[in-house]
């Protein structure tokens, strides 16, 4: 074990995929260091292993298992990066060797697995805290701010439509994600930052969904299909075809790692093993009364998210747009409608880096000292699970076709 540097907090980081040696690797050491230190890199993957310490810019020791990196490196908080149906097993892990753990959302894909952690950390007494990082976009903060100020009265009902463009979007299709034993589905992956923003908003447990969900443009849909983008015979005439020789961050990360665990980063999105739907929508009931109307969709012209918070006394409307196809503003339009007076147009500037600026917020609130938390935007296991929950309901709705309860379940689902 190497010296500690006093004061710092000592982090171990476990999945050196993008997020992990991305936001949580070069961003993390080149913005906080006065506050942190890594002191251990963990991946399954031998290339990713070797090429991250570079990427991040540190000079730090290396590791295929995460016991092993814990034994030698007695980290006061681990970083779970890994995908999202291994989160549980190494939060756990690193919660029973003694560590604090911030988990990458979502904090796990089924009900067993969210009890699973919340046991674990009631019985180590550490801390799981989930990187809800959308909770720290400046947008979301302001809307926080106003239902907080009662600028809509007491909240009723909620409309979010969140929108993937066939950019985004498709990359979900092309990976683990769109395996619905790996990522829990879409409704449990990608919303859970969408129903943690609504359980932030609405302040109360959510109850039940009724969902529908539907596989209509990847997967099976598909006219063709082939194993891969790269070789592939249908290259010419597919609209989603990515070329990973053309994107030296994918191609270094992925492409020659490729080779010692088959990971590929460009795989078909007409998979026939495509099992998760790509067009979602869920009406959610609160135990407060709040009832919400969601919806998720995958190969939008646009990438973005339409908002709208209903009170007794008045309305709030965002209309964010992160790409179309018409000019960007530097801010996000947020509109305050009473129901009787004058309405108000406010202009939230975006953050700087990822998420419009929800990560450097984040990271802001979890490594410098004394950050004070007046919205409640620090998330734990219990929101972490609750976020979850509503995605797993919702697909066992889809299932069902009946409306199901959110719930935590017991030893013997
Ligand atoms: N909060 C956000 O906005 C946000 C954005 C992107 C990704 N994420 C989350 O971050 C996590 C990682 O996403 P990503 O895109 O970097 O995924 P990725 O697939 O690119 O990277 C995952 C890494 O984990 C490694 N890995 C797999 N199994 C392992 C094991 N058993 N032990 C050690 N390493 C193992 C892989 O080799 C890979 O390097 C996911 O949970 C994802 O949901 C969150």
């Amino acid at each position: 074990m190497a010296a500690a540097q006093p004061g710092k907090r000592r982090l171990a980081l476990v999945g050196l995929g993008h997020r992990g040696v991305g936001m949580w690797g070069r961003e993390l050491v080149a913005d906080y260091h006065p506050w942190i230190e890594l002191v251990g890199l963990c991946d399954s993957n031998p290339l990713r292993r070797e090429r991250a310490p570079a990427t991040i810019g540190i000079e730090v020791p290396v590791y295929a298992g995460l016991g092993e990196m814990l034994r030698d490196t007695r980290p006061d908080t681990v970083i779970v990066c890994v995908p999202d149906d291994l989160h549980d097993e190494a939060i756990v892990q690193a919660l029973e060797a003694g560590a604090d753990v911030i988990t990458e959302k979502p904090m796990a894909v089924t009900a067993a697995q969210c009890r699973r952690i919340l046991d674990a950390e009631r019985r180590t007494g550490r801390r799981v805290d989930v990187a809800f990082n959308y909770r720290y976009t400046p947008t979301f903060a302001k809307v926080k701010e106003l239902l907080l100020s009662g600028a809509i009265g007491e909240l009723q009902s909620v409309d979010f439509h969140w929108y993937l463009d066939v950019q985004h979007g498709a990359d979900y299709f092309r990976r683990w994600h769109a395996r619905r034993d790996r990522s829990g589905s879409l409704f449990v992956h990608k919303a859970s930052h969408h129903f943690d923003l609504l359980n932030w908003f609405v302040q109360a447990r959510p109850a039940e969904v009724f969902a529908r969900g539907e596989l209509r443009r990847y997967g099976r849909r598909g006219p063709f299909r082939g194993q891969r983008c790269r070789g592939c015979e249908h290259a010419a005439r597919c609209e989603f075809h990515l070329d990973i020789g053309q994107d030296p961050w994918l191609h270094g990360l992925y492409e020659e790692a490729s080779r010692h665990d088959g990971y590929l980063r460009d795989a078909c999105v007409f998979r026939e093993e495509i099992d998760i739907p790509d067009t979602m929508s869920a009406c959610l009931r609160y135990e407060s009364g709040v009832q919400v109307s969601y919806s998720l969709n995958t190969y939008m012209p646009i990438e973005g998210y339409q908002l709208a918070l209903n009170g007794l006394h008045g309305r709030i409307e965002v209309r964010q747009h992160e790409r179309h196809p018409w000019p960007q503003p530097p801010a996000d339009e947020i509109h305050v409608l009473p129901n009787r007076g004058t309405a108000t147009r406010i202009w939230v500037p975006h953050g700087p880096r990822g998420h419009f600026g929800g990560d450097a917020g984040l990271q802001d609130r979890l490594f410098k000292p004394a950050t004070p938390d007046s919205l409640g935007q620090r998330a734990g296991a219990e929101a972490g699970a609750w976020a979850a929950l509503c995605g797993v309901a919702a697909m066992r709705s889809v299932e069902s076709g009946r409306s199901e309860p959110v719930a935590l379940g017991t030893e013997t689902d």
